[in-house]
């Protein structure tokens, strides 16, 4: 039987009919229609389904969509700053070529920012096991880290959100 809920997705109310098991991500990629959040495993090991909720990186593929009422979920969607600029994180991801199919660059941007948020001078170590949880197929994951490495210094002399 379905139920009324209501989704804060980046910053925005959603009133939406689930059925209990309703997963997270399929929520807010076909209820809700914000398909930058993506799906790959399915399973809870890949992390291309990354969101943030209240602010801690999260798989949305394993997460019920009615555990996350009353809290605040942003997908990368949440990220596109006044006037449509990409965020720091973003334009750090095409500025250092660490995206290439895109499939991953989401759910790794979005641990990112749950890492930069928590901690913005992070060491080598510190993004490497941030973002151990997501997979890219394409980049060899380098540029990725050069990217992070790039956005943390951004973070700390503009301080970003
Ligand atoms: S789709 Fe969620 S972890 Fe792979
Ligand atoms: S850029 Fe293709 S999976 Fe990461």
């Amino acid at each position: 039987m379905k139920q009324l809920i209501e989704l804060d997705i980046n910053n925005r109310v959603y009133e939406v009919a689930v059925d209990a098991r309703d997963l997270l991500l399929d929520v807010i990629r076909k209820k809700v229609g914000l398909t930058g959040t993506k799906k790959g495993c399915g399973e809870g090991d890949c992390g291309a389904c990354t969101v943030l909720i209240d602010g801690k990186p999260e798989l949305a593929c394993i997460k019920l969509a009615i555990a996350c009422q009353g809290k605040k979920i942003t997908t990368i969607e949440g990220l596109i700053q006044e006037g449509g600029a990409l965020h720091p994180i973003q334009q750090a991801f095409v500025d250092y070529g660490a995206v290439q199919c895109g499939f991953c660059t989401p759910g790794m941007i979005l641990s990112a920012k749950g890492l930069l948020d928590r901690n913005p001078h992070p060491t080598e170590y510190d993004i490497k096991h941030e973002l151990s949880g997501n997979i890219c197929r394409c980049t060899g994951y380098k540029k990725i880290i050069e990217a992070v490495e790039a956005a943390a210094q951004v973070w700390s002399k503009e301080g970003v959100k």
